[in-house]
């Protein structure tokens, strides 16, 4: 497995491996791997001949008041997971590198980012757009894979692929959870052991709703009341949203109906964690 830093390094890998007649799989990340991402490259690994995983941590997704700077890294330990799992390519490029002093060309989608986490990351998914939007055009990937843990992303990242004609596949993936329910994050690291604990309260809440949806409730008013009492009994944990909304346009429901995506964020401390569950 090699590691690279620049574009043209990734572009003559892939050359050559699509003169061998070879496919080409690729998993974005912004690295401090965890299960979660393994899941991801595992898949890749095992519906493509190479697959290349990306490990940059993307400046211009992350708002101004957000934590770019303490973002956690370990490329080493990435490295060693992408090599077991059977990656042929990092590519880990320098900011410089993706975005030039005169870059100045982003992706904006009009629908589908004003919602949910658009809110309190009005410039999130133009930053995520115009990133994965490079990495397609740098790779050029018979295959995509993006996890459902940002299911919000996932549904983006196929309305961008079809609205722009990205040639590629894109392939989503089941949240990897800890044993007791917590979705894998490399965000967790950041939780105190009291942080920790009080996180299941994300994992719970959505539990609460798809138990009250089994017993036949529908009417996601009484779902998020339910969901907000769990929530707000954890003194560490503070609500950003709870949702509901239909799970191809992104706009709220009120009734369970149809395919919905049930998605959270709550602050657990300064941690701001997501989870979420669809109603397929
Ligand atoms: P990152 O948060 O590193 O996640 C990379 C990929 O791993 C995403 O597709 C995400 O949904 C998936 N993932 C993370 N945790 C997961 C879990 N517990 N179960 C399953 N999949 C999981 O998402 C990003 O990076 C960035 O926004 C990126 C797409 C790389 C653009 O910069």
């Amino acid at each position: 497995m090699k590691i690279v830093r620049t574009v043209e390094e990734v572009r003559q890998a892939v050359r050559t491996w699509k003169a061998e007649g070879k496919t080409i799989g690729l998993v974005p990340t912004m690295g401090y791997l965890h299960e979660g991402h393994k899941s991801l490259i595992d898949r890749a690994v095992a519906e493509n001949d190479h697959v290349v995983v990306s490990i940059f941590v993307n400046p211009i997704q992350f708002g101004p008041a957000e934590d770019l700077e303490t973002y956690p890294r370990d490329l080493e330990k990435d490295s060693e997971l992408c090599q077991t799992a059977g990656a042929s390519l990092i590519f880990h490029p320098d900011p410089s590198q993706m975005y030039s002093p005169t870059f100045s060309s982003f992706i904006n989608m009009s629908t589908l980012t004003g919602g949910l986490c658009g809110k309190t990351r009005p410039s999130h998914f133009q930053g995520v757009c115009t990133v994965v939007g490079k990495l397609f055009n740098i790779v050029e990937p018979n295959k995509a894979y993006f996890g459902q843990k940002d299911a919000q992303q996932l549904a983006v990242i196929r309305h961008m692929v079809e609205d722009l004609n990205f040639n590629l596949e894109i392939v989503g993936c089941p949240i990897v959870r800890e044993a007791d329910g917590l979705a894998k994050s490399s965000r967790n690291s950041y939780l105190s052991k009291d942080e920790r604990k009080a996180a299941l309260v994300l994992s719970q809440s959505l539990a609460i709703a798809q138990k009250m949806i089994n017993e036949g409730e529908r009417d996601t008013g009484k779902l998020t009341l339910a969901m907000t009492k769990h929530i707000e009994n954890e003194p560490l944990a503070k609500i950003d949203y709870i949702e509901f909304v239909d799970w191809k346009t992104l706009e709220p429901v009120g009734l369970i109906d149809r395919p919905v995506l049930n998605a959270i964020a709550v602050y657990i401390g300064k941690t701001r964690l997501i989870d979420n569950h669809i109603y397929e």
